[in-house]
């Protein structure tokens, strides 16, 4: 009898998952009114073709309790039942509170304790990976994660190089026991920060804080390296996608949906091409939201769901990339 090698999942994994987006929405051609673009300039050098944007009154929180609200419902249990809930942002409503205990407080999870982590565009597959763990320790039952953001208020709308890029949004799942033969086979997260300087805000934090002249320099928006981060994003995606399946003893040719970062379509080509899977089983929504950074994946996973393309038992994998540098995988079965 021929002994199968291959990592079991934990039982650990998502038990339910929701995702809101802002109604309004900016298309390339609004964009093309505001700076020096073209739809033909995006869409053939990102993919994208809209991204929504929150209202004046949404805050990140606000679009965090929405997707946590759907994905709660979906996981089938209350508010209540939740032990913890981890908010990966780049984006909070502020320095403190956390986002994390503002969603606590929105949504009456009175039992649940609450933090926020920083990993960019990384940040819901770093929260995925702490979860599993919390709940495999066998302290806590149903932990939530979250990914939100609201980027358009760290944009600058005068920069062409990165305004045209990001969008906002809320993507939002459960995570506890889902039974044998199901949930998480295997997580990876990775970090280099000598390659920070190539996606950050400078000001607003103790390095450089708020003042007149930070504002007049515009340095409390986006600042990116584009063309650098896109190879250091491919060679990343790459090394974090070959990682789960190698150390669980899966190739790619096994899985049968892939969900990555969203942030360029020739960035998830190249990646999907670099490990060798078929076309049909990847994901790709960012010509409708842009890059959500940290929302992008729960969004993603969501939308399949409900598309009929992510169903029971199918060998998932994710894989992230963002500023910090930060990447991560995770390997499961849904
Ligand atoms: C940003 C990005 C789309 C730019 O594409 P690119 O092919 O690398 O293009 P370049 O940066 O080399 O710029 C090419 C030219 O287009 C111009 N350009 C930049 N943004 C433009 C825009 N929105 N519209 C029109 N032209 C633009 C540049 O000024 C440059 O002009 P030049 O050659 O006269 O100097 C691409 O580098 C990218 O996606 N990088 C990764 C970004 C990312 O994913 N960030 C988040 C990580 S989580």
């Amino acid at each position: 009898m021929r002994r199968d090698h291959r990592k079991k999942p934990s039982g650990v994994g998502i038990k339910g998952i929701g995702a809101y987006v802002p109604e309004a929405f900016l298309t390339n051609s609004d964009l093309e009114r505001m700076v020096d673009t073209s739809d033909q300039w995006i869409t053939e050098r990102t993919g994208i073709k809209k991204r929504h944007k929150a209202n004046p009154e949404q805050a990140t929180s606000d679009l965090a309790r929405e997707a946590a609200l759907k994905a709660i419902a979906d996981a089938g249990i209350k508010p209540t039942d939740l032990d913890i809930i981890i908010v990966g942002t780049a984006t909070p409503d502020m320095f403190f509170p956390s986002t994390a205990c503002l969603v606590q407080k929105e949504i009456g999870a009175t039992k649940a304790a609450a933090f926020d982590i920083s990993a960019a565009c990384s940040g819901f597959l770093y929260g995925l990976s702490i979860a599993e763990d919390f709940v495999r320790a066998g302290k806590y039952e149903n932990i939530l994660v979250v990914g939100a953001e609201t980027l358009t208020r760290i944009l600058d709308w005068s920069d062409r190089t990165t305004c045209v890029l990001f969008g906002d949004g809320a993507g939002a799942a459960v995570v506890g026991r889902v039974g044998d033969g199901h949930g998480i086979i295997s997580t990876f997260l990775g970090s280099d920060g000598s390659m920070g300087d190539l996606l950050k805000l400078p000001a607003g934090g103790s390095r450089m804080p708020a003042t007149e002249e930070t504002v007049r320099k515009r340095l409390h928006y986006v600042k990116m390296e584009g063309n650098k981060l896109f190879k250091a994003a491919v060679k990343a995606m790459v090394n974090a996608a070959t990682k789960v399946l190698d150390d669980s003893g899966y190739r790619s040719q096994d899985l049968d949906l892939l969900v990555t970062h969203q942030a360029n379509i020739r960035i998830i080509d190249a990646t999907a091409k670099r490990i060798d899977i078929s076309d049909e089983k990847v994901y790709r929504n960012v010509h409708e939201y842009g890059n959500t950074s940290a929302a992008s994946i729960p969004i993603a996973l969501a939308e399949a769901k409900q598309k009929g393309m992510l169903r029971d038992g199918m060998l998932v994998e994710l894989v992230a990339f963002g500023g910090g540098l930060t990447w991560a995988s995770v390997l499961m079965v849904w």
